[in-house]
């Protein structure tokens, strides 16, 4: 069996990019006979960027409830809060003591936040955390804890994975084989969902379009994405245009042919907002009703929570950290 994994980062309202970077492709993997998935809430994670308690609870409950509603069963995958398992952050400081500091210099999130400080500036490291810093060996440690052999996310977490693979094979040169090394699995055509302003879809963009928003917020946010307007009834460039990249991200192969052509013909874009706005319903108006039914259910949430992360402590967790802690040279708790 093939053992997938990925998670979603509780810091705010599961949205479009998300649910296609990310929760799509898992939940169709996760009825594989020939996987074992593994599917969580970063919640530790979270605690990166929100300092706000409720805001990491809220959001914990509604990324949780998102993946049920997309079709996760529980009973036939592993689903968790990352907090709820521990051993997590005892592995992330096996790997701290042998991830190169100098390839943390170089992710991308910590590179951004030196940058911003610097044109404003402000010393490098100017309020940046060392949790910031130590993001990517957290989310190693998430990986390679259930040596997860592939990793559905979107483009923007690529380098999180080289750099998982990168302290992985440290560990195994320096201690033997313990860990698999994972590979990043892309979906190229959504790679990256742009957000409302053409930028990446992203919660620190203030861009989003949440997932299940009510149906008429979603249309409003859907008239306004931001389009180029110079030849309203022209010929349209397909390629360069975001309300295009969300259509495909939505459409099988014909739609999204037909769509091109219409682009070509040039179709207004009030039109081709209204298509898209249709398409996005369809798929998300059935599993909006299971959300919010399961949103009113917050006690069940809880319990498919708890009991998930005791049965995967138990069955991988404690095992796997058994034997890493006797690797290194730590005696057995
Ligand atoms: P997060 O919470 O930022 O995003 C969750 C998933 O959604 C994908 N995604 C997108 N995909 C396409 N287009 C977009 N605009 C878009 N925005 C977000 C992300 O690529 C991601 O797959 N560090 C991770 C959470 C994490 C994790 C892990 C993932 C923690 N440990 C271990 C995989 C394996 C994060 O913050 O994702």
């Amino acid at each position: 069996q093939t053992r997938v994994l990925t998670g979603i980062t509780t810091s705010g309202t599961p949205h479009l990019g998300n649910y296609v970077g990310a929760i799509r492709p898992a939940v169709a993997s996760s009825h594989r006979v020939d996987v074992e998935g593994f599917y969580f809430l970063a919640d530790y994670h979270a605690l990166i960027k929100v300092q706000d308690p409720a805001r990491v609870q809220r959001s914990t409950l509604e990324i949780a409830a998102t993946w049920l509603a997309c079709g996760l069963e529980p009973g036939k995958v592993w689903f968790y809060r990352q907090s709820d398992v521990p051993e997590t952050t005892e592995l992330n400081w096996l790997l701290t003591c042998v991830a190169g500091k100098g390839i943390l210099n170089r992710a991308h999130a910590y590179k951004a936040s030196v940058d911003k400080n610097r044109e404003a500036g402000e010393d490098d490291d100017a309020g940046i955390s060392a949790g910031l810093f130590m993001y990517p060996v957290l989310m190693a440690a998430d990986i390679l804890l259930f040596n997860a052999h592939k990793v559905p996310v979107g483009r923007d977490q690529i380098q999180h994975i080289e750099m998982a693979r990168d302290f992985g094979q440290r560990f195994n040169h320096l201690y033997g084989e313990h860990f698999t090394l994972p590979e990043v699995v892309i979906e190229e055509q959504v790679a990256t969902l742009p957000g409302l302003d053409g930028r990446k879809m992203s919660k620190s963009y203030d861009n989003t379009i949440p997932l299940f928003c009510p149906r008429e917020q979603l249309k409003k946010l859907i008239y306004s994405i931001v389009t180029d307007s110079r030849a309203p009834g022209g010929p349209k460039d397909a390629d360069t245009s975001n309300v295009f990249q969300l259509y495909q991200a939505f459409a099988d192969a014909q739609e999204t042919a037909a769509m091109r052509q219409a682009f070509a013909d040039g179709i207004g874009w009030g039109e081709a907002k209204q298509a898209l706005f249709e398409r996005i319903d369809a798929e998300i108006s059935p599993l909006r009703e299971k959300y919010e039914a399961l949103m009113a259910r917050p006690g069940e949430i809880e319990t498919i929570l708890r009991d998930g992360a005791a049965r995967l402590r138990e069955r991988h967790a404690r095992p796997a950290l058994q034997a890493l802690r006797a690797a290194v040279g730590l005696r057995d708790l």
